[in-house]
């Protein structure tokens, strides 16, 4: 095992990027080292470069989403064992070639998965999962989740709505929403989609390009009756406004940018809740939700109830990070995820 590996840093706030070098950390009690095969992008880290959130001391190694062996286990850690394939998300940093994860928050990749694969998974799942069934956190829907006993089907017969059903967010929610056995199952995208999203589980696929009111009375007319539950994973002004009109009386919205829905609305409608989720399982508000998905998720994957994202390969390592953020910041990604692979960094 070397002292050191390649890490790519964001210099400073607003600053740019840079593969450098850095030591390889050694895991804590409770705690994995691993090595990182595969890292997949999300939308958060090119908004930490552009807006300046949430990181004070830089330089920086961001990224949240790895797949990778297992190369040390830390002290008191069972179930895990040196070679292991396993994914996770961390708060340390996965644009880098090794990371430490919390093995609670670790779960094992099944045979015949790809690491690229597996990498698509923890954001995602975790952010579809806890928005809508993290009875132990106020920020979401607080439903009874489907990997626990007596779970799967527990919401038949209730309607739901997904808006930015084709992104990586989306589509771990809609197959979560599925084993949960919501129907109808309506989701917005682009209908060039369609047929993915129904095959993960959507009962009704409507163009997302539509003006809003004719958006509004589609979904309304696809679900038929009050929707209780709505999940706006794409979060815009727009959206949220078109998912609160949708809202039942006293329904929920879930939201994974801060709420933006009009004052006005929310005072005509007192009753409608809008929560804006926080889907981080490390966080100590997020570990118990957390590891009682982590338990399941290899079984679930291995079932094929939960199927990973088609993924797209950013080739050249770290340093090509930044080129997949900027496709990510321009919209030019639909219904894939981009994947680096950290060990190819030069
Ligand atoms: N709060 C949290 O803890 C948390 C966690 C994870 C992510 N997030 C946030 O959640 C958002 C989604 O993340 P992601 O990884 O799922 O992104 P993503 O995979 O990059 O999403 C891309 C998809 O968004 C869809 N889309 C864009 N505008 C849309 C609209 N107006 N209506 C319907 N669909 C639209 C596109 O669908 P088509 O291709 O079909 O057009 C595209 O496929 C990001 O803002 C991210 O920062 C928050």
């Amino acid at each position: 095992m070397p002292a050191q590996q390649k890490a790519l840093f964001l210099t400073a706030k607003h600053g740019d990027w840079a593969v450098g070098t850095t030591d390889i950390p050694t895991p804590g009690t409770g705690q994995l080292l691993v090595k990182i095969h595969s890292t997949a992008l999300n939308p958060l880290d090119w908004k930490i470069q552009a807006y300046g959130l949430f990181i004070e001391n830089y330089p920086a190694i961001l990224g949240s989403d790895a797949a990778g062996t297992v190369e040390v286990v830390g002290e008191g850690v069972e179930g895990f064992g040196v070679g292991d394939r396993g994914f996770f998300t961390n708060s340390f940093g996965t644009y880098q070639q090794y990371a430490l994860s919390n093995a609670d928050v670790t779960a094992k990749i099944p045979a015949g998965m790809s690491f690229d694969e597996a990498a698509t998974l923890p954001v995602g799942v975790a952010t579809g999962a806890t928005g809508l069934f993290d009875q132990h956190a106020d920020d979401n829907a607080q439903l009874y989740p489907p990997w626990e006993d007596g779970g799967r089907g527990k919401h038949a017969g209730k309607s739901i709505v997904i808006f930015g059903g084709s992104g990586s967010v989306g589509q771990y929610t809609i197959q979560l929403a599925k084993l949960a056995g919501f129907a109808p199952l309506i989701v917005t995208a682009s209908l060039r989609n369609a047929d993915v999203l129904k095959a993960l589980g959507a009962t009704h696929v409507i163009d997302r390009t539509l003006p809003t009111d004719v958006l509004v009375e589609q979904i309304k007319h696809a679900a038929g009756a009050p929707v209780e539950t709505v999940f706006d994973t794409v979060s815009s002004r727009d959206t949220q406004n078109e998912a609160f009109d949708i809202l039942a009386p006293t329904g929920v919205l879930v939201t994974v940018l801060p709420d933006e829905v009009d004052a006005e609305k929310k005072n005509a409608a007192p009753g409608k809740k809008v929560v804006h989720v926080v889907a981080n399982v490390n966080l100590p508000q997020k570990r118990t939700a957390g590891i009682s998905l982590y338990k399941k998720l290899a079984s679930l994957l291995e079932e094929g109830v939960i199927k990973p994202n088609h993924v797209v390969i950013v080739p050249g390592g770290l340093s090509s990070v930044p080129v997949g953020l900027e496709k990510l910041r321009n919209g030019q990604i639909s219904a894939v995820k981009l994947v680096v692979r950290p060990q190819e960094s030069v």
